[in-house]
């Protein structure tokens, strides 16, 4: 462990939403190794986040996994309850869980619109206003930060990118988009932080297609400026200092984690 005086998120207490696998399992373990209690929550894959928690015990961090399907308001009223029993009070949230269900527009089915508008929206939609709630009530606490709470929105740079194939995924995140901006003007006076992090290519369970062969790989490369595919620890790291004092001035905006995707490298040599 990282001795005390370097943990930026000393005492404070994290809630990762979708964090058994993926980028939310690299946020969580980030978050932990500076010293927050972390909430490790998962929907379908008990055994992922048992393994989260138990490789954070074993660098002595401090983690627990708590089941809760986000897009269902009675079991995320349920998972802050149960995060509140362990750890008192919420410091901060990373709106991780969502997914992907691919479809050509003419093809999808309004349950692959609806599902992932469900976990990927209304799922961020319950957990920043169960956050958001605890977060007034409590106050600021000048031990654990200069901010009554922090609310990370995993975004994706399809909040901005237009992407055929995807529409419900590329219309859930242009979504948290202004969902995220909107608590952040809303929240402020509070003294709740509110931003996005817009990941491009991490290598991830939910895009494997995309970078598991050379071939796959070479093809997504072209879409990359700065030349690699990212890794879950690349938005980990991004997470920490964006819910850690060092960022208190950061509010209300999405920081793309992306090598370069939003600068649509097709036009580098063309248009
Ligand atoms: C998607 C990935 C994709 C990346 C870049 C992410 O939001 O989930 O599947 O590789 O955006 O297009």
């Amino acid at each position: 462990m990282k001795n005390n005086a370097t943990q930026r998120l000393k005492g404070q207490a994290a809630l990762v939403t979708g964090s058994s696998s993926g980028i939310g399992a690299g946020v969580a373990k980030a978050m932990a190794r500076e010293g927050a209690k972390v909430v490790v929550n998962y929907s379908k894959s008990p055994e992922g986040a048992e393994k989260v928690v138990q490789e954070i015990r074993d660098s002595g961090g401090t983690a627990l996994a708590i089941g809760a399907d986000v897009s269902q308001e009675d079991q995320v009223l349920r998972l802050f309850e149960r995060m509140y029993e362990a750890y008192g009070t919420i410091d901060i949230l990373v709106n991780n869980a969502g997914l992907q269900k691919d479809a050509a527009f003419v093809d999808m089915t309004l349950a692959d619109w609806q599902l992932v508008l469900d976990i990927n929206l209304t799922g961020q939609f319950l957990c920043a206003r169960q956050a958001a709630r605890e977060f007034i009530r409590r106050g600021v606490v000048p031990e654990r930060s200069r901010a009554a709470g922090k609310i990370i929105c995993m975004s994706s740079v399809h909040e901005v990118i237009p992407w055929a194939g995807h529409v419900n995924y590329a219309a859930s995140k242009g979504g948290v988009m202004l969902l995220m901006k909107s608590i952040a003007q809303e929240l402020a006076r509070h003294k709740i932080r509110v931003n996005s992090i817009g990941p491009g290519a991490i290598k991830t369970p939910i895009n494997n297609e995309a970078w598991e062969t050379p071939e796959a790989e070479k093809k997504l490369l072209a879409l990359i400026p700065y030349g690699r595919v990212g890794e879950p620890t690349d938005i980990g790291d991004v997470a920490v200092w964006l819910a850690s004092d060092e960022s208190d001035y950061v509010h209300g905006t999405t920081l793309f984690v992306d090598g370069g995707m939003t600068l649509y490298p097709g036009f580098a040599e063309n248009g």
